[in-house]
């Protein structure tokens, strides 16, 4: 996007997002998700860090919240009430830390007070001479609602505070002049403190069967029926409903060293602080806190959904700052939501085993539910019909548990009028064969028009090749199987082999066997077989008549300069054409005709181009690593423990050695695993010298 381009689309966040939070902060209603609004916030956010310059004062990351009602009284808050800064990952969360370290132009040791981020509504309370005076929304962070009434009602709120003993008070370690400072505040002046107010999830279930018994409101979500039932004008309604108050912040200033004080602080007044609430001494800590309570995440009776990380030391905070509506020292380290809004740049239709062809966006990267999601399943022409899918849409989509990631929204005021409307092809985009439409019916029952290629052949060729193009001789990709290749086709996930340089963890979570973990793990795998040797790279093309000797062959004839060793198509045919070839000894016309044949087809210059395009790199490798065996015609027999035939060739060639296939009186050893056979008996009678595989490791390591 050029500037002009980003500029139209973050006007066009803002209005989207002013909308979402209307809704939610103010009428208390959701269209999407907080996952789905909190991707767009993420989005609107990081735009405005790299074009600093757009920002506007109106913008949403410069605005707290809602408007207060104006039902409601107004109260004027002493402190403005911010908001918190979103990270999603580990990544985000060290680059906050790092952006503190900036600011402060020094690498302070920073101690971190972890919170768990309850999802409700914020109160700001009041207390005069010790005694409960006022309770308020936040509002847009400067005027909230006076819900004082409402909040008087909920049992956890104490109607006057606690007058700690001294000696309580020392024990936290708090200093002389603070004790002074909180005792003369709660005897004589002021004390504010805030939390969120929420319902626990058991109370919300049953005030929903009662609500529903009685013909009343059904709420969709604990939030919500909390936020409704502290905004409405009725006392008595408040009362009735199963409100609690978990208290995170105590505004007033006494002087104290820490965040984790403040709240040792509140206990002893008589608020409810969360016992989970932890110190933890460094960033990786707090992210094996935050790990530990994703995991956890449905064990508390009630819905958080991240926890809330803000630097422990007080010192600091004035230092650090505020940023537009957030506070520097404070952020909200949030759990992988199961929604994201991200972009289609692609609409792609994958074919499986069954030749089912399934239209698939193909997406700007995005995290949803802990894994970078790339693309996401459009089932079919009718769901792409009912969704009114464009190619360069902003999407919703959802990836819940171990599901195919779906788009489940189209976000259609985000349009520039660009987008382009997709078609269905009529041919098979992997074999060209003929495609036939078939209506069908989901587990669901749900009937829907499905398009097939019809030619058998287009899956069982291509399952070879793939396991050819894994195998250890050529790219050598471990955990690749035979089952999981199948998946992967079944699946469409994977056209040809350049695809599988494409996965990404989103595509194979969903498949079975697939936990996150292995899923990264194969992700990985694959990627760090993307520079490979010239050798491998031929044989793994499956050229008829190249096997692994043969690729070898062709490697040292080609005296390739690595300092213009980057090898491109016209590169490559110019190499590989018959007559060249037919110069070399060991291989024949029939090879040479084979290879030439291979590197004149179209198709399969688009497979090259495609292998290059997805990262793929060849890179100068020595055929021989060092002169352990040098000279040595070595044949090897018999079942080896450490090697396959091919591999134990590979290692005799690396060491400088000629693996040999038939015994004779020139060659130097016979390497003998277990059951020899004739080789053996052969050199027995030549008198050619036996070696067993440890001796044979000895010689090489
Ligand atoms: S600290 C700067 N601690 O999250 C204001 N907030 O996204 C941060 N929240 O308005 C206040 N749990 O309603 C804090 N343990 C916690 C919290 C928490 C939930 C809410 C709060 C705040 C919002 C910011």
């Amino acid at each position: 996007m050029n500037k002009k381009q980003v500029q139209e689309r973050l006007k066009k966040l803002r209005t989207e997002i002013d909308y979402h939070r209307y809704l939610y902060h103010v009428l208390d209603r959701q269209e999407i998700s907080d996952a789905a609004l909190d991707s767009l916030k993420h989005e609107l956010f990081k735009a405005e860090q790299e074009y600093p310059e757009l920002i506007t004062p109106d913008s949403p990351t410069q605005r707290v919240g809602g408007i207060p009602l104006d039902k409601f009284k107004k109260i004027k808050h002493q402190t403005r009430m911010l908001s918190l800064e979103d990270v999603f990952s580990e990544e985000e969360i060290k680059g906050w830390e790092g952006r503190l370290q900036r600011v402060l132009k020094k690498s302070v040791a920073f101690g971190y007070y972890c919170e768990l981020k309850l999802d409700g509504l914020a109160l700001n309370l009041k207390y005069k001479k010790g005694l409960f005076a006022s309770g308020a929304t936040r509002g847009d962070g400067e005027t909230g609602e006076d819900v004082t009434n409402n909040v008087k009602t909920i049992e956890t709120i104490p109607l006057f505070l606690r007058q700690p003993p001294e000696k309580e008070l020392k024990k936290i370690g708090l200093s002389g002049t603070s004790i002074k400072k909180l005792l003369a505040a709660i005897k004589n002046g002021e004390i504010e403190a805030r939390g969120e107010v929420i319902i626990f999830k058991s109370d919300f279930a049953r005030l929903n069967q009662h609500n529903a018994k009685k013909g009343e409101q059904i709420f969709a979500n604990p939030r919500n029926a909390a936020a409704g039932s502290v905004r409405q004008l009725d006392p008595k309604i408040a009362a009735e409903r199963p409100l609690k108050f978990i208290v995170y912040d105590l505004v007033t200033d006494i002087g104290l060293e820490t965040h984790e004080q403040a709240h040792e602080v509140l206990k002893l007044l008589g608020f409810k602080s969360l016992k989970y609430n932890k110190f933890c001494p460094d960033i990786k800590t707090v992210i094996g806190f935050h790990h530990h309570w994703q995991k956890r995440r449905s064990d508390p009776d009630f819905h958080f959904d991240g926890i809330v990380v803000s630097v422990n030391q007080l010192k600091w905070y004035k230092p650090l700052g505020v940023r537009g509506k957030t506070p520097r020292y404070m952020v909200a380290y949030k759990f992988p939501g199961e929604e994201a809004t991200t972009m289609v740049e692609e609409i792609k239709v994958q074919v499986g085993r069954t030749g089912k062809l399934t239209p698939t966006a193909y997406l700007q990267p995005v995290p949803v539910g802990g894994v970078t999601v790339s693309r996401a399943t459009l089932h079919n022409e009718d769901e792409i019909k009912r969704l009114g899918v464009k190619l360069g849409d902003t999407v919703i989509i959802r990836r819940a548990g171990d599901v195919i990631p779906e788009v489940v929204r189209v976000l259609k005021n985000l349009r520039t009028g660009k987008e382009k409307a997709f078609k269905m092809p009529s041919a098979c985009p992997i074999c060209g064969g003929k495609v036939a439409r078939k209506r069908v019916s989901d587990k669901k029952q749900k009937e829907s028009v499905a398009h097939y290629c019809v030619n058998k052949n287009c899956f069982a060729v291509l399952k070879r090749q793939l396991e050819h193009f894994v195998s250890k001789g050529a790219f050598n990709i471990e955990g690749l199987g035979p089952k999981i290749i199948e998946q992967l086709l079944n699946e469409g996930l994977v056209k040809n082999a350049a695809d599988l340089f494409k996965l990404t963890e989103g595509d194979l979570v969903p498949l079975q066997r697939f936990a996150e973990k292995s899923a990264g793990n194969l992700v990985e795998a694959i990627a760090d077989k993307k520079n490979i040797s010239l050798a491998r790279f031929l044989y793994a093309l499956g050229i008829d008549h190249v096997g692994e000797e043969t690729a070898i062959t062709l490697t040292r004839n080609f005296q390739f300069s690595i300092s213009n060793f980057k090898l491109n198509l016209r590169k490559l045919s110019d190499f590989f054409k018959e007559e060249k070839l037919r110069g070399i000894k060991d291989i024949g016309p029939v090879v040479a005709k084979s290879i030439e044949d291979w590197f004149g087809n179209k198709k399969n210059q688009k497979f090259l181009r495609d292998l290059f395009d997805a990262g793929v790199k060849i890179k100068k490798e020595k055929l021989v690593k060092s002169d352990k065996l040098k000279g040595l015609k070595i044949v090897p027999t018999g079942e080896l423990k450490n090697f396959s035939r091919d591999e134990v060739k590979r290692k005799i060639r690396e060491s400088g050695g000629d693996p040999q296939s038939s015994v004779s009186k020139n060659t130097d050893f016979v390497l003998a695993g277990d059951n020899p056979g004739s080789k053996f008996d052969k050199a027995k009678r030549l008198g050619v010298k036996i070696i067993s595989e440890e001796e044979f490791l000895g010689m090489i390591s």
